[in-house]
């Protein structure tokens, strides 16, 4: 408080220019004098002023924990629920991907057919061994319980013999809505946050929609070719900027499988079989290519359920950084759009 006193003494004697924010102070006196009772003055109006933010303080919360019990009935609250969801938009096909992990399996399913958005559940399977009929009645069963709305997820497999992760894109005859969203076993997406995400998808279809974003740095030019670098999670965060976003959790058109089983060239499809890896990037350059602009990142914590997958073993990065400079030389030029725009939901960000 003293400190306040002394700068604003400082400014009111400098006998500076003409101001008359400084007239003001001066004319009313409390800021220039230097009497031990208006030091005692200001500190009982700072204090004063303290108290009244703590009693404003409280006030907000009062308010801000009775709006949240009395919520459905106020004016301003156009859905009981606040959700964006409604489901005269149409829903979404959830398609989850799978090997050999059939307790992760039972927790996404039993989670995804409780989001109110899924309209099918379809499990890409990719065993030798077809499920067990135990494994398919209990997740029949689940769905079924789990689910919140009338209409009841519509639940499947897609059964592959050959372990190969271009299946996750093959295109399914029985598809009911446009909009896919394609996830891997142990990838958890609260409901709210992927119902949020699915209205952003709506409002841009052709676009990949996701929670997992991917940038391609630049390297360097080694004879006359462009080199990119594979920008992991950190280095996305660190510059604000990305060009994929990830299958392990996006939405996409249901076009796009079909584009990618069908028209994108053979040695892609090859290479992905081959290296058991970056089907996810040969999608989103596939995606960016046909679109021609960027995806959209949406803000919102996802889960990993159970041990983490190949992203943690040795050599990952070297793998990625090639496929994407292999599959870049296929393109014959980068498809791959920078942005940094993210899609926040505006119901949790309060504090504009
Ligand atoms: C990229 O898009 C163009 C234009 O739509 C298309 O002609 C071309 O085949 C696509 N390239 C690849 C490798 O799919």
């Amino acid at each position: 408080m003293s400190t306040l006193v002394a700068i604003r003494d400082a400014a009111l004697n400098s006998g500076g220019d003409y101001s008359p924010a400084k007239e003001k102070a001066a004319t009313r006196g409390v800021f220039n004098g230097r009497s031990p009772l208006l030091h005692r003055r200001i500190k009982l109006l700072l204090g004063g002023f303290k108290f009244k933010l703590l009693i404003c303080f409280a006030f907000l919360s009062i308010v801000v924990w009775f709006s949240s019990k009395i919520g459905p009935f106020m004016e301003w609250n156009p859905h009981p629920d606040s959700s964006v969801f409604s489901p005269s938009r149409g829903g979404f096909t959830v398609l989850i991907n799978t090997w050999k992990r059939n307790s992760l399996l039972k927790q996404s399913v039993a989670h995804y057919a409780s989001c109110r958005g899924a309209d099918a559940i379809h499990v890409v399977w990719s065993e030798s061994d077809p499920p067990s009929n135990q494994l398919r009645s209990y997740l029949n069963d689940i769905v079924l319980k789990k689910s919140q709305t009338a209409h009841k997820p519509n639940f499947k497999f897609d059964l592959n013999e050959e372990d190969n992760l271009n299946n996750r894109f093959k295109p399914r005859p029985d598809l009911r809505t446009d909009a896919i969203f394609s996830v891997d076993d142990d990838v958890i997406v609260p409901c709210r946050t992927l119902e949020f995400a699915f209205s952003m998808w709506q409002s841009a279809p052709f676009t990949m929609v996701g929670f997992v974003p991917r940038m391609h740095w630049l390297d360097q030019k080694t004879n006359g070719m462009t080199q990119y670098k594979y920008g992991g999670w950190w280095s996305v965060w660190w510059m604000g900027t990305y060009s994929m976003v990830l299958s392990k959790a996006a939405f996409f058109h249901r076009k796009y499988l079909e584009l990618y089983t069908n028209e994108m060239p053979r040695s892609i499809h090859d290479y992905v079989t081959k290296e058991r890896n970056c089907e996810d990037i040969a999608m989103s350059l596939l995606v960016a290519n046909a679109t021609n602009t960027s995806p959209i990142w949406v803000k919102g914590k996802i889960y990993e359920i159970g041990a983490s997958g190949i992203s943690s073993l040795n050599g990952h990065s070297v793998k990625r950084n090639k496929c994407l400079n292999d599959f870049v030389a296929l393109y014959g030029s980068m498809p791959l759009v920078p942005t940094n725009v993210k899609a926040v939901d505006a119901r949790n960000e309060w504090l504009w």
